[in-house]
């Protein structure tokens, strides 16, 4: 495949079936965002921050630095797509009540991480050591730590 070929990729973004044609070296956070998916940050571009956090079959990817092309048959999951009707979801709601947001950047990245986090099989709450090797991939400039932790306990529930 030639770097300037297009391709056309199918997949699914927040619950809806999604074509685009790309070129092959597009990152998805690029794609995204081109398509208005703002909630997707740029921050680092190299991995290491975390602010475009989306999930790609429930799995959370830094999607700086996942082409756009892999997505196909996929389904992409954003901060924009959980909240319905208008109606932020659990995990939102916690972040915004507890102060975790500060100014706000590294939020819907975490939000995807916790989301992440939480869809895992775990018999009992996550330790804080876990939450915070859970979410170590995902930095807040804010250095609002102790809050993120304090969310993700406060979503966290035992499982029966
Ligand atoms: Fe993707 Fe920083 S912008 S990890
Ligand atoms: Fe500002 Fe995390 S709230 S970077």
């Amino acid at each position: 495949m030639n770097h300037n070929d297009w391709i056309t990729v199918d997949c699914v973004i927040n619950g809806a079936p999604y074509r685009f044609t790309t070129s092959p070296a597009m990152p998805l956070a690029e794609l995204l965002r081109s398509q208005g998916l703002l909630s997707i940050k740029q921050g680092c571009c190299v991995g290491e921050c975390g602010a475009c956090t989306v999930l790609v079959d429930g799995v959370a990817i830094d999607s700086c630095l996942y082409l756009a092309a892999w997505v196909e048959g996929k389904a992409i999951r954003t901060a924009e797509g959980e909240s319905i009707g208008g109606q932020l979801s659990e995990i939102q709601q916690a972040y915004t009540r507890s102060g975790a947001v500060q100014c706000g950047f590294c939020t819907p990245g975490l939000i995807m991480a916790t989301t992440a986090l939480l869809a895992k099989p775990h018999a009992k709450p996550f330790t804080v050591l876990e939450i915070r090797q859970g979410l170590a991939g995902n930095l807040c400039r804010c250095t609002g730590y102790q809050m993120i932790v304090d969310t993700v306990q406060a979503c966290d529930r035992p499982q029966e």
